[in-house]
């Protein structure tokens, strides 16, 4: 069913309340606007600066200020009051959904018993769910889709056709050149893309299918704003992963997942992976690999922000988020710390009024349900702190469990770190730093290598074997200091996730028999 329909289905069966979560203010007013013409009802609209006025008034008509239903109360008692058939969209509303606000709420509850039987419908719309439990019934929330192909087309239509009589503008749009700025466009809203469109044609005269890199520049700012994704730049590919030789055998596996060949070969596309394990081990490093090793654009999701209060958390802002990744697909999407997200907020009801709860909801229906090409690669630290919805089968292809480096993977690692800084692994005795190095991590033998390299500048002498094994044996293991948090994380993984870097199960050390040897 599509959004009209399925507005206006609600709407005739006398849904009382509708929520809409969508920033996309204008969209949604035309469209209740035909749903009336449609219906033979009114549509009026309630903003905090006008109070309820017709829809589509312009804002320069005083005379059409209402300003005594400015007052979220006087205006629901002027919903009330009026008889005739109508729908009453209200702009600013959510600021009053705030537990507090008993007088509205009660006001609210009570008309929508009113509302059911009459021809009245009102239509709440806001860039964030703000719902008190009290109107959990009367309120239906809908999602309002992000805008597709066709109307980004139908909108490109529209500029095109009112320009279409000035001479000095060359509009050069055939099928393809079209297509290829609405595919660039997919994720913006459909006032930004209109933006777009409008400043390409004020400023070069005129528009063509060669003008998607102005299209995806401004993407890109919109997608800096928004603060939640960023388009990630990385020069890390595998050849600077030491070890994870399962991990990095899988992916290879998947490299061309996302040809049509693979599609026409019946495979589906991986949906993606989780890597979970110990600090410094390199899941942050693989997750930038991925999009080399693919030649996939990276995108980073940024969880902490999103639950910071920078950008404010919402479900829209996810949705933008997701919106947009689809729309660069195929691509990865790096979401990295997921855990982050969940400290102290694990009964997230109580912290947040659910807020976490709702906004990772969204997040995850989208991972069980996505069609498009993205492959998402999340990465934690602390298994105890994800969600077990995360973790439900069909969500992930699979669950990776990076372990402490062994011994092979220690040497490769002392050669990838020794060679980026200039050094041949050669002349360096890498048994003897495998073997002071036993329980470091990937990330403390590379700081090793550089506080060897820093003691060795200062007293005028070339890095050597003995400059490193110094520092190696000043540097305390974190897995040391953490070494019952591992050891309890590598018995939960025992069985449910697959050990990156060796072909067997992680072992249980529960299960291990300890022998004294
Ligand atoms: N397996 C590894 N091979 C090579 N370098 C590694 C490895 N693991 C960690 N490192 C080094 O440590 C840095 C930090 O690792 P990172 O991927 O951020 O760890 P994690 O995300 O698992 O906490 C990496 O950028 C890399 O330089
Ligand atoms: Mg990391």
């Amino acid at each position: 069913m599509n959004f009209q329909t399925e507005i206006e289905t609600l709407i005739r069966a006398r849904y009382p309340i509708l929520y809409i979560i969508t920033n996309e203010e204008m969209r949604v007013q035309n469209l209740l606007v035909e749903i009336a013409a449609k219906r033979q009802k009114k549509v009026f609209e309630w903003t905090f600066s006008n109070g309820i006025v017709p829809a589509g008034t312009s804002i320069q008509s005083q005379k059409n200020r209402n300003a005594s239903t400015k007052d979220p109360l006087a205006a629901l008692d002027q919903v009330i009051e009026q008889v005739e058939p109508a729908i009453y969209l209200f702009k600013d509303f959510h600021p009053f959904l705030t537990k507090n606000n008993f007088a509205i709420i009660r006001k609210l509850k009570d008309i929508a018993q009113h509302l059911k039987n009459s021809f009245k419908t009102i239509v709440l719309i806001s860039p964030v769910m703000e719902i008190p439990a009290e109107l959990d019934k009367e309120i239906t929330v809908i999602n309002f889709p992000q805008p597709t192909k066709e109307d980004l087309g139908a909108m490109l239509d529209k500029i095109v056709a009112e320009v279409s009589d000035r001479k000095q503008i060359q509009i050069d749009l055939d099928d393809q050149g079209r297509d290829r700025l609405l595919q660039a466009a997919l994720g913006l809203t459909l006032g930004e893309a209109e933006n777009v469109f409008a400043k390409i044609i004020v400023q070069e005269q005129r528009l063509s299918g060669d003008y998607v890199n102005e299209v995806f520049a401004e993407k890109q700012q919109i997608i800096r704003k928004s603060g939640l994704l960023e388009y990630y730049k990385t020069e890390d590919d595998f050849a600077s992963v030491g070890g994870l030789t399962v991990l990095k055998d899988w992916l290879n596996k998947r490299s061309v997942a996302f040809t049509d060949e693979a599609r026409a070969f019946g495979l589906p596309a991986p949906k993606g992976i989780l890597l979970l394990g110990v600090q410094g081990c390199g899941k942050s490093l693989c997750a930038k690999a991925v999009s080399r090793l693919w030649q996939l654009p990276l995108l980073r999701f940024d969880m902490g922000r999103m639950f910071g209060s920078l950008v404010g958390s919402s479900e829209e802002n996810v949705r933008r988020a997701i919106a947009v990744a689809e729309s660069v697909a195929p691509a990865v999407l790096w979401v990295d710390e997921i855990d982050k997200a969940f400290v102290g907020s694990q009964s997230s009801g109580a912290t947040d009024g659910g807020t976490t709860a709702r906004v990772f909801g969204t997040f995850l229906t989208w991972l069980s349900e996505k069609s498009a090409p993205v492959f998402v690669v999340t990465t934690a630290n602390d298994v105890s702190q994800l969600p077990p919805e995360l973790l439900r089968k069909g969500r992930l292809d699979e669950i990776f469990y990076v372990d402490l480096p062994n011994e092979e993977e220690r040497e490769e690692i002392f050669r990838i770190h020794l060679a980026k800084r200039g050094r041949d692994p050669k002349n360096f005795d890498l048994k003897a730093m495998v073997e002071t190095s036993k329980d470091l991590s990937g990330a403390e033998i590379e700081e090793a290598i550089i506080s060897a390299l820093y003691d060795a500048f200062y007293t005028k002498q070339e890095l050597a074997t003995g400059h490193v094994l110094a520092t190696l044996g000043q540097t305390v293991p974190l897995a040391k200091t953490m070494s019952e948090k591992i050891s309890a994380q590598r018995n939960w993984a025992a069985g449910r996730a697959r050990n990156a870097s060796i072909a067997h199960p992680v072992k249980n050390e529960a299960e291990a028999r300890r022998m004294e040897l």
